[in-house]
């Protein structure tokens, strides 16, 4: 009992990027603007319902965001100093967003999808803190996450880490052409579409061995469709035809592109530039059933 404590103890430690690994890099705001549409992280980091005057594309944070494991109000991500990420290091934000570690050395839930994000250069989420220096600072305390038996769960996510977190840069395809690898970047880094398209084994690591191939929804109801084999299965005509369903959504009509979520990545997707979005349907309209 003693040792398997031990065990838990050391195995479940969180392991953060120290300042060494932090490369040296000028920031680029607009290349940051890009990326956090492309991540979403506005979704999820809503004004709360106690900031009604605040424009609801501030991720000024505090809007409920429920999971099976509790209810989760996801932070101000506005450069408020006080109650912000104004304060906060390049290193702390990196921690949370690439490893899921609170600058606190907490354990952060994966519904904060840094299981993707680990996949994204490190410049490129540095890119995202400059973009979000831009923005207007609100101030919107943080909020406890309602999450029974808090401490025991963040650290049993330090061990859930040891199988579900895998930190390898993301990597180009040399066969492939630039916008294939544009596409995947976005895909399977910022996009973070692995998250609900690909289904997840016994221990709700991703099964990336079926990657994309659909499954039961993360968040709890109903059913992810599949994103292999989009043009063999009749669903689009071909590459560019994804990407006008991506850009325009169901208004084009197009369908099952609205619910479980899929609405909003798609408003994201649709603020990204044209080229881009045609690189994500390149990259999806090569994925075979
Ligand atoms: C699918 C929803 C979702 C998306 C998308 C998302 N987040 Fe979050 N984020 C969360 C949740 C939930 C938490 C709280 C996690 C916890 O407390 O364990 C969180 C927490 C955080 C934290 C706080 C960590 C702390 O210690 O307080 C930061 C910073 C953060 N997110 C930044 C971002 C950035 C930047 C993006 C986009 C690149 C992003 N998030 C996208 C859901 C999301
Ligand atoms: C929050 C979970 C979630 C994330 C993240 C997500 N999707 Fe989806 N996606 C869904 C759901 C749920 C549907 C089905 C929606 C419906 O039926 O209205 C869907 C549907 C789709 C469809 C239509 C499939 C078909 O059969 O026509 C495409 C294409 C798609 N997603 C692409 C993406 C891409 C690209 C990303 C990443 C940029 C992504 N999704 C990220 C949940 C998600």
């Amino acid at each position: 009992m003693a040792l398997g404590l031990a065990a838990f103890w050391a195995l479940s430690e969180p392991r953060p990027l120290t300042a060494a690994e932090l490369p040296a890099h000028t920031p680029d705001a607009a290349n940051g603007k890009l990326l956090y549409s492309a991540a979403g992280c506005r979704s999820c980091h809503q004004p709360g319902p106690d900031l009604k005057d605040v424009d609801r594309s501030i991720p000024a944070g505090g809007a409920p965001f429920k999971t099976p494991v509790g209810t989760f109000y996801p932070r101000n991500l506005t450069p408020d100093p006080e109650t912000g990420i104004g304060a906060w290091s390049d290193l702390a934000f990196v921690n949370a967003v690439q490893r899921g570690i609170s600058p606190g050395g907490a354990h952060l839930v994966p519904a904060l999808p840094y299981t993707s994000y680990a996949h994204m250069r490190t410049e490129d989420v540095l890119d995202i803190r400059a973009h979000l220096a831009t923005l207007p600072p609100v101030s919107s305390p943080e909020r406890e996450a309602d999450l029974p038996a808090a401490f025991l769960t963040r650290r049993g996510i330090g061990l859930w880490k040891w199988i579900g977190l895998d930190t390898t840069p993301w990597q180009p395809e040399p066969s492939q052409t630039d916008s294939w690898n544009r596409g995947s970047y976005l895909v399977n880094g910022p996009g973070h579409c692995a998250e609900c398209h690909t289904p997840r084994n016994l221990f709700m690591a991703l099964d990336t061995s079926r990657a994309f191939a659909g499954g039961p929804h993360p968040e709890g109801e109903g059913r992810v469709p599949s994103l292999r084999g989009l043009i063999e299965r009749g669903r689009y005509k071909d590459a560019k035809d994804i990407a006008s369903a991506l850009q325009y959504g169901e208004i084009m009509g197009y369908d099952k592109i609205s619910s479980g979520g899929m609405g909003q990545v798609q408003r994201n997707i649709s603020e990204l530039p044209e080229a881009d979005i045609l690189a994500i349907g390149e990259y999806l309209a090569s994925l075979k059933q």
